[in-house]
């Protein structure tokens, strides 16, 4: 009788503490679970996978339609957020800034980072502080920026010059090459103290073959990386692609291991006009860094500082080849500002506010990055009234942001009237129009982004008239959009006829 008592005891306190034990976990799962944002149904393993398509932004951007403005994807074992309006965009880059200022890991980034040294793929916190700080007090100050001034001009007129060349006799032009080579000897004269097609001898061998290697990520980085998504596939590299990223960071490393070592010599590049190139600062600073840590700068440099640029102005000379009216009227603000018996200068920039209102228009429409840079939190976070796992992937959906009808009229129009008399820009500070992102990751490279962007649209509109290829009417350009690496590009290329219309001399004796 006794024996039977307590096991009816035990029995009901086994009962009780399981029942316990389930709400309690049921609880834990709302909260943590169930608390997500909401999203598109999770499969197993593949997750949210089915629901995405390319170009990613836009399929991201009819998921926010029907999920809304802050949406829960999961991808393999990975979390993602993605934000898809200013009020959240605010919520994550200004309110949480901190908490979201960290990088997923992925395969691409360790090996493009040097293992995770440069400022892009680092995760927060204390190499990334250190090199972001050099980067801004060091390398890209304004005074620094200035001292590259003629160097620009000449970039410029060099372009000039080539759009003339590819033009002569009527021929078509594709724009992108002629100004990939002018971002690149930009990129090149800062870094290296000279432009590409100057160089020579072993230095001048290696600091080329640096590039080339430079232009080769973007091709695997643009594809997306089983090993990242379900991590205990890494070691089998399913897709090549890890291999792909080893090679390409030991070109880079070997060639730029030759360069320090002939710049410890004493060896250097010198140009026409003498600044203190970024390799010199670098290898020379009081707080010493380690060679990969340079790697990482110069790395961030070329692989941030070129295709960016060069796409932008061509989605921006794309939109007012379509819309000749907006050209004629920035090309009369020109006329009126520069005249036709001057190359256009850098100083004429902040008197030429249509211009402006293009490139902000620009970006609103075709933001460089579509989903900017991924981000991460470190740590549980709540947004909103939803929970945010650590390391949720953050991915800022900027296009849509760019495109949202609660936000902009007409949002789908090329209309850069709505930033003329407008306080809007681009510095990080309004949500809706995020092209360089906001908070801690911002792009550090936007005042040389925004004043080359500036300065090389100026000049190509001012020197020349543009007009689509025969028996193409401006309307019917492509507008479609193509994501080659984080970069958004005309699915076809840019190509029109381009007819010089400055006197012969203007450009005469500049190079
Ligand atoms: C039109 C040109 C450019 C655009 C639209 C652009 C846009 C961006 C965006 C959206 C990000 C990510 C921001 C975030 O994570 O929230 C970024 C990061 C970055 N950009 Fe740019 N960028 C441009 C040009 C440049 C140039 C010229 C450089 C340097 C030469 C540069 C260097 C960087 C670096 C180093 C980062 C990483 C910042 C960090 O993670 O802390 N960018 N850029």
């Amino acid at each position: 009788m006794f024996s039977l008592d307590m096991e009816f005891v035990f029995g009901f306190w086994l009962l009780v503490v399981g029942v316990v034990t389930l709400l309690l976990y049921f609880a834990w799962f709302v909260s943590k679970v169930m608390s997500h944002p909401p999203g598109p149904p999770n499969w197993p393993i593949v997750g949210s996978l089915f629901y995405l398509s390319h170009p990613i932004h836009c399929s991201l951007e009819e998921l926010a339609k029907k999920y809304g403005p802050i949406m829960y994807l999961r991808l393999g074992c990975l979390n993602q957020i993605v934000i898809s309006n200013a009020e959240m965009a605010m919520e994550v880059l200004k309110n949480h800034d901190v908490d979201f200022a960290s990088r997923p890991l992925s395969v691409a980034g360790k090996h493009i980072s040097f293992d995770w040294n440069d400022i892009i793929f680092a995760p927060y916190g204390d190499q990334w502080r250190l090199l972001r700080k050099i980067w801004t007090t060091k390398l890209l100050t304004k005074a620094r920026l200035k001292s590259f001034e003629l160097g620009r001009r000449e970039e410029v007129a060099y372009m000039v010059e080539n759009i003339i060349t590819h033009s002569q006799e009527g021929k078509l032009v594709e724009v992108k090459p002629i100004l990939v080579q002018l971002f690149t000897n930009n990129i090149c004269r800062m870094l290296f103290g000279k432009r590409c097609e100057k160089f020579d001898g072993f230095l001048g061998k290696n600091i080329v073959e640096f590039f080339n290697s430079i232009s080769k990520v973007a091709g695997p980085l643009s594809k997306p990386n089983i090993s990242d998504v379900i991590p205990i596939l890494k070691p089998f590299d399913l897709q090549g692609l890890e291999r792909q990223f080893k090679f390409i960071r030991n070109e880079i490393e070997s060639c730029l291991s030759k360069i320090f070592m002939e710049y410890r010599k004493g060896n250097k590049m010198v140009d026409d006009f003498p600044t203190t190139s970024f390799i010199e600062i670098l290898l020379n600073l009081d707080e010493k860094l380690e060679d990969k840590a340079i790697m990482g700068i110069i790395g961030d440099f070329t692989g941030a500082g070129v295709d960016t640029s060069a796409s932008t102005l061509e989605w921006a000379l794309l939109e007012l080849i379509r819309h000749p009216d907006i050209m004629k009227k920035a090309q009369e603000e020109l006329d009126i500002v520069v005249g036709r018996n001057r190359p256009m200068l850098e100083s004429d920039l902040p008197n030429l506010p249509y211009l402006q209102a293009i490139i902000k228009e620009n970006f609103r429409l075709h933001p460089t990055s579509p989903v900017a840079v991924p981000h991460l939190n470190n740590k549980d976070t709540r947004i909103s009234n939803y929970n945010i796992p650590a390391n949720t992937i953050v991915i800022l959906n900027v296009w849509a942001i760019g495109r949202d009808p609660k936000a902009w009229n007409k949002p789908l129009e090329f209309d850069p009237d709505r930033f003329v008399d407008s306080n809007i820009s681009v510095q990080g500070t309004n949500y809706g129009l995020l092209p360089f992102g906001s908070g801690r990751r911002q792009c550090p490279g936007l005042d040389l982004a925004q004043l080359m962007v500036q300065y090389g649209l100026a000049t190509i509109i001012h020197a020349f008239d543009w007009l689509p290829q025969p028996n193409v009417k401006p309307k019917d350009m492509n507008v479609m959009e193509n994501i080659v690496g984080f970069i958004s590009t005309p699915t076809e290329p840019l190509v029109a006829v381009a007819r010089f219309r400055l006197p012969s001399q203007v450009y005469k004796g500049f190079i």
